[in-house]
């Protein structure tokens, strides 16, 4: 499999600036809760690095990337080309940087839409995406703290904040955001 080193020489090439950037702070992020967590560190810094990987490819290809790949798309990620970038990327690492480990795969797959059954280190790269030290809007600050107290109060503010910002879009709102806020929700009922 394909080292840290090679995969920032790789993306420094690869991604725009500011991109790299984020995915950097990604990576960082993951890797300090990973290490709060008593996770892999090695493991959360390289899917943060990573979890951007297809990001900026034309929305064609995404789709036929995502076709060749054996995850479930449903109608509505179908419907919200910005979300296709998650399973693209997640088949594209397997097949050119032969990443392998299915954890890394998973966070991949799952850091747009979420999954109420995703693991530790898909989670905590799902929160690392929100927070990183690059983000700025509104509700940041409060999901850095919501996170600072738990995974569970974090993914519960994350998750709220995603389907408050959509709906005051009249946007559509992917079925696992919602799920995932249920199923943290009742972890605390
Ligand atoms: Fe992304
Ligand atoms: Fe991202």
């Amino acid at each position: 499999m394909i080292c840290v080193g090679e995969v920032i020489s790789l993306l420094k090439e690869r991604f725009t600036q500011d991109r790299y950037r984020h995915s950097l702070g990604v990576a960082k992020e993951a890797e300090r809760l990973a290490r709060r967590e008593g996770l892999d560190e090695e493991k959360a810094y390289l899917g943060g690095l990573l979890h951007d990987y297809a990001k900026g490819l034309d929305e064609e290809e995404l789709r036929r990337l995502g076709r060749l790949s054996s995850w479930d798309i449903d109608d509505d990620e179908l419907a919200m080309p910005e979300l296709l970038h998650a399973p693209a990327g997640a088949y594209l690492v397997q097949q050119e940087l032969g990443v392998k480990d299915p954890e890394i795969i998973e966070a991949i797959r799952y850091h747009t839409i979420g999954s109420p059954t995703m693991g530790k280190l898909a989670v905590i790269i799902y929160i690392a995406d929100y927070i990183e030290p690059n983000r700025d809007f509104p509700g940041v600050e409060n999901a850095r703290g919501e996170v600072e107290k738990g995974i569970v109060p974090g993914i519960i503010t994350i998750t709220s904040n995603l389907i408050k910002y959509n709906i005051d879009r009249g946007r559509l709102i992917h079925p696992n955001t919602l799920l995932l806020r249920n199923a943290y929700l009742r972890r605390t009922t």
